[in-house]
């Protein structure tokens, strides 16, 4: 790894909660550094210098188990802050001698009415109406307070919701004060920093540009990197960011699979050769992604073709240079968490991601990977502060495989053409209506079917396009975008007017789960 991150921080300990990824974005959005740490990760871990305070993630198990996860005593010893989130809680309750027991009865799903019972630095602000509510996921209760804790605040079903021991600087909160369903959460998470940790708030991804500038110089020296560039934001601005830091030394590959969006290739060539100067070179490879494709229907067949043909082909002209040693690569902080398990569990796979995760060990060349430490809206912010052209800011995600994974069945390049243009359309309309920014991602599909139309008057037999348009935090869980029924027949109107080859247009309105966002 190539950052060890800002000096001061707040560390997450991670038991396997859903929202653990939530703790460190809300504490990043106070302007304090943090990171999670897996179990594993917390056992190797040794520079505790520059760590202001701990929080205790929630997480599926119980501490009523014979074995359950915890933290070594030592930690404790250290005197640094340390908050409990739900199970988080629970294991300091366990830990310093206090009971907790699982209860049908008692358990707590949803929203609760939080009742204040003693003042707390922590609760500075925080009960600012009567009736606070709170996010509650627990099945395990605290039914006996260790020696010296004290009970802050309660609910009809959990005497100890809010708990503290000031002495020794522990605190707990057996709801989540992380997720926008608790009042006023960021208010409590605010206390723990500034008035318990006694952090500054020093962080902002703007000011990360130098920094990440610094340890690439002094990490590459003079050695050359080659960088896969699709111009998406990541590996935009992984590439400005290294530019930066070696200039000529950074030699960008933009792989041309064909399966772009309609002339978003050409328009990023230029602006990255023209604004950027960047040492940038196209291979244009359509004819054999398209050849390769021919006959494929199947999703996953269709994910691989794409992301092995892409590696080969960057493999190829990578090694028409010489002395390469770094490959950069735009991996994100929620791909680190992810690929990793706080349980050891690990989550089933919906579907092969395509990125270039697979060079390195082929090729044999040392990663680097400057966003590692970054959330999607942090990356952007970083790509603000070197100057990232808006259009390539602001752009919606789009997956490695393209429009490969939007086009039903067969990929063929009249399918391609008919989709770009159907989307270019859409987008375009998004953008006039001023509704681009305010949807997560959003494109246009191609079913496989044909169905009969009337178009002047003759028939037609057409494909069917399918817009999709939705918002979401992550990309992990989605809602359909409710686009007023105006837009629907305006934009309706203008695909089968303005495409030749679809003659219907329809809208998905499913959300993910149970729907994934892409079609395959
Ligand atoms: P799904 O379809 O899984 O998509 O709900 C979630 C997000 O991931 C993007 N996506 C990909 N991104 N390579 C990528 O870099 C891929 O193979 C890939 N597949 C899906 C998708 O566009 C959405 O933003």
């Amino acid at each position: 790894m190539l950052s060890k991150g800002p000096k001061e921080k707040i560390i997450i300990i991670d038991f396997g909660s859903q929202v653990t990824k939530l703790i460190a974005r809300r504490i990043r959005d106070l302007g304090v550094f943090s990171e999670i740490l897996t179990l594993n990760q917390l056992k190797k871990f040794k520079d505790y210098k520059g760590v202001r305070g701990i929080v205790l993630s929630g997480g599926p198990s119980t501490v009523t188990s014979k074995k359950f996860p915890s933290i070594p005593k030592e930690i404790f010893s250290k005197k640094i802050p340390i908050l409990g989130i739900c199970y988080g809680l629970q294991l300091i309750a366990k830990l310093f001698g206090g009971s907790v027991k699982t209860s049908k009865k008692k358990r707590e799903f949803g929203r609760a009415s939080l009742y204040k019972k003693k003042n707390s630095l922590l609760t500075k602000n925080f009960f600012i109406k009567k009736n606070i509510k709170v996010w509650m996921s627990h099945q395990d209760a605290v039914i006996k307070l260790p020696k010296k804790f004290k009970a802050i605040a309660s609910t009809s079903q959990s005497k100890f919701t809010i708990i503290e021991n000031t002495s020794d600087k522990l605190f707990g909160v057996q709801f989540h004060p992380e997720v926008t369903h608790t009042d006023n959460g960021k208010e409590l998470l605010k206390n723990f920093l500034f008035l318990i940790c006694k952090i500054k708030k020093r962080w902002r991804a703007f000011n990360e540009k130098n920094r990440l500038i610094k340890e690439i110089k002094k990490n590459v020296k003079g050695d050359k990197v080659i960088c896969a560039l699709s111009g998406g934001v990541d590996s935009s601005v992984v590439a400005l960011l290294i530019n930066k830091a070696i200039r000529k030394n950074l030699i960008c590959i933009m792989v041309d699979t064909g399966l772009m969006r309609k002339n978003e290739f050409k328009n990023s060539y230029k602006i990255f050769k023209n604004k950027y100067n960047l040492n940038v070179k196209i291979v244009n490879s359509a004819n054999i992604f398209f050849k390769k494709l021919k006959n494929i229907t199947d999703p996953e067949k269709k994910r691989k073709i794409i992301g092995n043909l892409f590696i080969k082909i960057f493999e190829k002209e990578s090694k028409k240079y010489r002395g390469i040693k770094y490959l950069a690569q735009g991996t994100l902080y929620p791909d680190v968490i992810e690929s990793r398990s706080a349980t050891g569990s690990q989550t089933s796979k919906i579907k092969s991601h395509h990125n270039v995760g697979g060079l390195p060990k082929k090729m044999k060349l040392k990663l680097i990977e400057p966003l590692k430490e970054f959330f999607k809206d942090e990356v952007r912010i970083i790509g603000d502060s070197l100057g990232l052209d808006k259009s390539i800011r602001n752009k919606h995600p789009f997956p490695g495989p393209g429009l490969g994974i939007r086009i039903i069945g067969e990929i063929t390049p009249q399918k391609i053409k008919i989709l770009q243009e159907a989307d270019n359309i859409f987008i375009n309309e998004l953008i006039k209506k001023k509704l681009y920014h305010k949807i997560w991602q959003a494109y246009a599909g191609l079913l496989p079917i044909k169905t009969v139309g009337v178009m002047g008057d003759s028939r037609t037999y057409e494909y069917t396009c399918l817009l999709r348009a939705v918002v979401s935090e992550d990309g992990m869980t989605a809602d359909y975008y409710n686009f007023p029924s105006v837009f629907m027949d305006e934009i309706s109107n203008k695909i089968v007017n303005g495409v030749p080859g679809i003659n219907r247009v329809v809208y998905d309105i499913t959300s993910k789960p149970p729907s994934t966002i892409e079609l395959e």
